[in-house]
């Protein structure tokens, strides 16, 4: 996507130098673009834990090219299989993690330490590159959900123009999430693009605010009609019709459907549910655990530090950037980064293939290799 009229990726290798790698500082957003010049696997294994880097897509990819910088200080087995390990305990939740560091070993076992670097290198451009494929074609299998609920407008029995069809979203499940394009966000780019009124509800998505912060800063940027509301305000506007469809991201599927993402994202499958409001995850496959069959027991939910949920970060009016506490002092909190909605609320996912039910024979008809 671009940034002031320049394409960008969420990570890259340096095109001068060929091997550090460059992120920009998702922490420093929206109020300065920063980018930073990573050169060892700990300040990629820091920026993925500090969510300088962050989104399930670009967690993995990012990690895969925090092997090649381990690798090209060490680059024996022990020395590999231990980074690997390091890298894949940053966070527990997104298993495009885990997928991305597994494929970089399995390649990388095979290949004798003297070609690994080269090898890693190839891999992880390969990681990055489907990942910006896939949510392309995410993209273009979510559409045609925007372009009905545009046509609806046009009906003979409807005369008066609509208005912009309302999509709600929460966190960021745009391209600062992934290599490019986004998941979530990348039907609504594509609608954009072709000319549909689109609007985009923004849950803040606390306690960290993604929403607020970046997935507002990424549609602003893309010109995109959008509106920042409180987590909570969710449920109200969909009693009122004002959403006519909602698309989140995800950080694992299970076989059966279950979806992990951004904590507060099942509150609003059921609030969707309750107001008959189309509920879409887009995701690529990649962040499908085949492994894991029920959701809400089995996938490892993050517990991130309280600071996030008693402290804010913001702009004050002088512009310096600054963090205030809005919790009562030395009051505890706890801060669950995810949640897991049921396949039941949602409505079906969107993925590069297609789109298909939340259940094992829904995702088994997108991916029959995975019968086996
Ligand atoms: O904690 P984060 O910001 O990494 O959480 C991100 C999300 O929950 C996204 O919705 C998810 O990773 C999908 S990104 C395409």
């Amino acid at each position: 996507m671009k940034v002031g009229g320049i394409a960008y990726r969420s990570v890259w290798v340096d095109p001068d130098d060929g091997w550090s790698v460059h992120i920009f500082d998702q922490t420093k957003l929206p109020w300065s673009l920063e980018i930073l010049r990573l050169t060892t696997c700990d300040q990629i294994a820091h920026a993925i834990r500090s969510m300088q880097v962050r989104g399930a897509p670009l967690i993995g990819a990012a990690a895969a090219y925090g092997l090649c910088l381990a690798l090209r200080e060490d680059a024996s087995t022990d020395a590999m299989e231990r980074d690997a390990a390091m890298l894949a305990e940053t966070r527990p939740t997104a298993i495009n993690l885990r997928w991305a560091l597994d494929r970089m070993l399995i390649r990388l076992r095979n290949t004798g330490s003297a070609g690994r670097v080269a090898t890693a290198y190839a891999e992880a451009a390969a990681i990055a590159d489907e990942d910006a494929t896939q949510n392309e074609a995410i993209g273009r299998h979510g559409l045609p959900l925007i372009q009905e609920k545009a046509a609806k407008g046009q009906a003979p029995r409807r005369p008066v123009p609509r208005g912009p069809v309302n999509v709600l979203t929460h966190c960021n499940a745009g391209w600062l999430a992934t290599v490019d394009w986004g998941t979530a966000l990348a039907p609504i780019y594509m609608a954009h693009d072709a000319g549909i009124d689109i609007h985009v509800w923004v849950d803040e998505t606390r306690p960290r605010n993604q929403g607020a912060a970046l997935t507002a800063w990424e549609l602003g940027s893309h010109g995109v009609k959008h509106t920042v509301i409180a987590d909570n305000a969710g449920g109200h506007l969909m009693q009122h019709g004002m959403v006519d469809l909602a698309i989140v991201g995800t950080d694992r599927v299970t076989r059966a459907g279950d979806v992990a993402n951004k904590i507060g994202t099942y509150l609003k499958a059921l609030a969707a549910r309750d107001n008959n409001v189309p509920f879409w995850v887009a995701l690529p496959s990649t962040t499908i655990d085949w492994t894991v069959a029920d959701g809400v027991l089995e996938i490892p939910i993050e517990e991130r530090s309280a600071a996030e949920v008693t402290d804010v970060t913001g702009r004050m009016v002088d512009g310096t950037i600054a963090t205030v506490r809005v919790a009562a002092s030395g009051s505890p909190a706890a801060n669950p980064a995810f949640d897991v909605t049921p396949a039941r609320l949602v409505t079906g996912l969107i993925t590069e293939r297609g789109r298909c039910d939340a259940s094992a024979e829904g995702l088994l008809g997108l991916f029959p290799e995975q019968r086996t």
